[in-house]
Parts: structure tokens; C-alpha cells; sequence
């Protein structure tokens, strides 16, 4: 089969990563300088993105292979598959964000667009080294957990704020530590590579809670701080105690400009449901 034309706005493009349900179309980029011309009419955004047999969406998750597994190489592939499963969830719901709010200033937009961007590079990355172990992501099963927050974001009296701080400052802030924490792991377990490949995203996350930061701020001109923006916006049940892994990593959120007071009161969050959803599918 000949490959479509390629999408001609930016709109266009997240649709059809929605509405495709193959991995190829999904992390195929958009075409150099897309426009973002928004149309008059209303895009429906899709409730669920299309999945292809294998990609299928499920509403279970088993725990993440413990850090200390990795050594042995089944469980470094589960590992890889679980976080290019939570790459692709992060394409779709840059798609989602993308669709949903036409109205966002373009600065934002623009934010937005890369990111999605720098989410299926992250997929392929992990991928690659999937591909590496002779996996394949079909053989693993696909929570649909994060995708899930859609319903919340969507019915919050800011979306777009509820949209960062649940995806930016809850499950890319939670990523600043998994990354360090699984980089440590795959390189004691003798896979430099993937361990490489947790450092790229781990610094490309910076940029990412970064943004979110900034733009979260910008968008709520009630608020005192990133912190006050946050907890005005985060949508039920996610909260500070998701935003982190057991280990936490200071000097990445300083890196990513969050302020001393939304550090603190991350590092000291308490979570009244440790168990339940379980700290494995907290890993974006
Ligand atoms: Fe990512
Ligand atoms: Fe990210």
C-alpha cells in the first residue's frame, strides 16, 4: 500500500495519529514547517486512540520489573516495552492536547508540537533497544492508565492547565527520577546502550517539565507560583505524591526551573494510596 500524503496542518497530523492505528503512522513526523492553520470548524477529538491488533489498549497493568531484575534479559526487555508503550501514550496525548484546545496561544502550540516530536523519538529509541532483546511491543500488554486522564482533563474547568499538570508536573516530573533510577539499573545490568537511551530522555524531560512549568504559570494569572498553578489545576486523583519515583532527584527539577517551594512540597508529598495503582505504572 502506497503511504498517505502527508498531513498539511498541524491539526491534520495529530488527527491521524489518533485515528491510525499502526505504529509506523504514529511515529512518523510531521512534515518541516507544517502549518498550523486552525479550521473554523471544530475538530472531534477521538475518546480513545485507534490501535492496531497487538497495540490494543488495556485497563490492567502488571508492576514494572524491579530495578534490581534487569541483570537477566527478559526483564530488561519488559522494561523497554513498558516505556515505548509509555512514549507512544505520550504522542497521543500531545495529539490529544493539540486537537482539544485549537484556541492556545501559538507559542504553546509550538511547545506542544515539539514535544509530541520529541515523544516518538523517545518510542523509537526504546524500540531500537527492544528490538535489541528480540521483543516486540505485541507481545507485552499495553495499560491504558495515562490515556485515562483524558476523562478528568477534559471535563476540568481549565483543561489545558489540568493537561500540564497532570502530564507535564505529575508524569514527566515522576520521569526526571525513573529515567536516573532505570539508567542505573540497565548499566549495572550490563545494557550501556538503554542506559544511554534513558540519559536522552531523561534530559529531554528537563525541557519538557520546563515548559510545562513556564506555560502552566502563564495560563493561570490567579496563582502565586508554579506551585499555587498546580494544585489549582491537577486533576483528581492524581497530586504531588505522583509527581516523583523513591529516589528523587533534586537537581533535575532545579534543572527544569521549578521552584524551591514546589520541590519541597513534591519531596515531602505523601501518598494516601501507595498501593492501588501501584508505583510501576507512575513511570512515564
Ligand atoms: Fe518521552
Ligand atoms: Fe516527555
Amino acid at each position: 500500500m502506497l503511504p498517505s500524503a502527508p498531513a498539511d496542518t498541524l491539526s491534520a497530523f495529530c488527527l491521524r495519529i489518533l485515528q491510525s492505528g499502526d505504529l509506523a503512522a504514529k511515529l512518523a513526523p510531521a512534515r518541516a514547517g507544517i502549518s498550523d492553520r486552525r479550521d473554523s470548524n471544530a475538530v472531534a477529538v477521538p475518546e480513545r486512540p485507534a490501535r492496531d491488533p497487538g497495540l490494543e489498549l488495556v485497563a490492567s497493568s502488571e508492576p514494572l520489573p524491579r530495578p534490581g531484575a534487569l541483570v537477566a534479559a527478559p526483564a530488561r526487555a519488559a522494561c523497554l516495552a513498558r516505556f515505548a508503550h509509555h512514549e507512544l501514550l505520550a504522542v497521543e496525548l500531545f495529539a490529544f492536547a493539540l486537537l482539544r484546545w485549537p484556541e492556545l496561544p501559538g507559542a504553546l502550540r509550538r511547545v506542544l508540537a515539539a514535544t509530541l516530536r520529541d515523544e516518538q523519538r523517545h518510542c523509537s529509541l526504546y524500540l531500537e533497544r527492544l528490538a535489541a532483546h528480540d521483543g516486540r511491543l505485541a507481545d507485552h500488554p499495553h495499560s491504558d492508565y495515562f490515556w485515562r486522564q483524558t476523562t478528568a482533563i477534559g471535563k476540568s474547568e481549565n483543561g489545558p492547565c489540568a493537561f500540564l499538570a497532570a502530564i507535564g508536573l505529575t508524569f514527566e516530573q515522576a520521569n526526571l527520577d525513573f529515567t536516573l533510577v532505570y539508567r542505573d539499573a540497565f548499566r549495572v545490568g550490563g545494557d550501556e546502550a538503554s542506559a544511554v537511551v534513558c540519559q536522552q530522555v531523561h534530559d529531554d524531560e528537563v525541557r519538557h517539565v520546563r515548559s510545562a512549568a513556564v506555560w502552566i504559570t502563564r495560563l493561570s494569572p490567579d496563582a502565586e507560583s508554579d506551585l499555587d498553578a498546580y494544585q489549582m489545576a491537577v486533576p483528581f486523583p492524581l497530586s504531588l505524591a505522583r509527581a516523583k519515583a523513591r529516589r528523587f532527584d533534586r537537581t533535575a527539577r532545579e534543572r527544569a526551573g521549578l521552584s524551591e517551594a514546589f520541590i519541597e512540597a513534591v519531596r515531602t508529598a505523601r501518598s494516601t494510596q501507595e498501593t492501588g495503582l501501584g508505583r510501576g505504572v507512575s513511570q512515564k
